[in-house]
């Protein structure tokens, strides 16, 4: 039977990886007629699409069903250079190395506001009351949102990305959820150009003119509301499913735990393995703005090929034993990310809320393990984890 993959069936996104294989295998360029797109699987090929910036055009966004046009929708996710460049030269100063690494504290005040409450023994489902509140509350953090209104923030975020099985369309509450979280954040950035704080949001707002070229490119209101959307959207949820990703894999292997958890300095590259095996993000995708030939299949100029980040992060033309979980693989090169221009912007942030959330376990609930059955995967727009993970603590 010939290979078939589509982007939102849940039988695949229970488990992608056969599915992953055989497209590797049987169909690295495959046709998707349903959805009307392209895939590219294998490592090699993803990792050189995404650095061929020219052929292949972020400007209509990353999904399909609901595509933008230079950054309008989703910020500089879907802009390409120069105003990718431009924009992402002002937002970075928000992720520099030293403003992320002075967040440990905060987070791990978070990670332990989050566990405290929890005790050895007693069953936690760890999708709900870990993984999820973890990232946005950080999020919220960065934002300068109040910590009473994070938790409806978190609410509005989960329903803007959930998806129908089946359905390319945005559901009517996704929509309807976009627009309160927008309301809401349009009145944080209201907030901070007349009072500046210590957060992104005025960090942002007081460094908005950079200029090259002579191009000013003062960021408008909409412009840094788009920007936090997509914080929001592309922060909480892949590091929330980053998180039960890796619970999830390292009670599969006690062995690996163990080991990180007697090793403590073997924990950061064990999220590292655990973002590879289990990619939260499992595609990106591009517009080809020519025909461009890979093994010997020509993808139309104008086409949408989406790149399987979760299929090339277990290509065994890259990784040996790729569907073997190794805590410290280290490898070279890896494409759980993104690459290129593109590259997160928050994947030191999001690495380091996932080390600080395992060093507390280590500490807490070293022997814990998956109640049998009661794991749930969730269907979002780009992102595999879980809906729900009881942990027996
Ligand atoms: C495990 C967690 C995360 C994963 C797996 C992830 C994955 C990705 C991927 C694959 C891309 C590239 C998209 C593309 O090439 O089209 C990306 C871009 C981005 N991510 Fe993340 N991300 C994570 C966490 C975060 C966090 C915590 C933030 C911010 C707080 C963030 C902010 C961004 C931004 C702003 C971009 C766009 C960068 C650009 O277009 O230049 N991400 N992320």
């Amino acid at each position: 039977m010939k290979v078939y993959y589509h982007p939102f069936s849940r039988e695949i996104f229970d488990d992608p990886y056969p599915v992953y294989r055989r497209l590797r295998d049987e169909a690295p360029v495959y046709r998707c007629e349903e959805v009307g797109m392209w895939v590219l699987s294998r490592f090699e090929d993803v990792w050189s699409a995404l650095r061929d910036h020219d052929g292949f055009s972020s400007r209509h966004g990353p999904a399909i069903e609901n595509p933008d046009e230079d950054g309008r929708k989703y910020s500089i996710i879907s802009m390409d250079p120069p105003r990718h460049d431009h924009v992402r030269g002002i937002l970075s100063r928000a992720f520099t190395p030293n403003r992320i690494a002075a967040l440990e504290p905060q987070v791990r005040e978070i990670v332990r506001e989050v566990l405290d409450p929890l005790r050895p023994g007693t069953v936690v489902d760890a999708a709900v009351e870990i993984a999820s509140p973890i990232p946005s509350d950080v999020i919220g953090l960065l934002l300068g949102v109040p910590r009473e209104d994070r938790p409806v923030l978190r609410e509005w975020w989960d329903t803007f990305l959930a998806r129908e099985e089946g359905q390319v369309a945005v559901p009517r509450a996704a929509v309807e959820a976009s627009r309160k979280i927008s309301d809401y954040i349009r009145g944080l950035i209201e907030e901070r150009r007349r009072a500046p704080g210590d957060d992104m949001i005025s960090l942002i707002c007081q460094s908005d003119h950079l200029t090259r070229d002579g191009d000013d490119l003062d960021l408008s209101d909409h412009d840094v509301l788009m920007f936090c959307n997509l914080m929001a959207a592309a922060g909480s949820e892949t590091t929330a499913k980053l998180i039960g990703n890796a619970l999830a894999a390292l009670a599969e292997h006690p062995s690996e735990r163990e080991r990180i958890f007697s090793d403590r300095s073997l924990i950061a590259p064990a999220v590292d393995e655990a973002l590879r095996y289990d990619t939260p993000s499992h595609y990106v995708a591009r517009v080809a703005t020519r025909d461009v030939e890979i093994h010997g299949v020509t993808i139309a100029k104008g086409s949408w090929v989406y790149f399987l980040l979760g299929a090339a992060n277990r290509d065994e033309r890259e990784f040996p034993e790729p569907d073997r979980f190794i805590a410290d693989r280290r490898p070279p090169r890896n494409l759980f990310f993104g690459s290129g221009l593109h590259i997160c912007l928050g994947q030191f942030l999001a690495r380091l809320e996932a080390r600080v959330l395992l060093e507390e376990f280590a500490e807490r609930f070293p022997r814990y393990r998956v109640v049998e059955g009661s794991q749930k995967r969730v269907l979002t727009a780009t992102v595999r984890g879980h809906a729900h993970l009881e942990l027996e603590l």
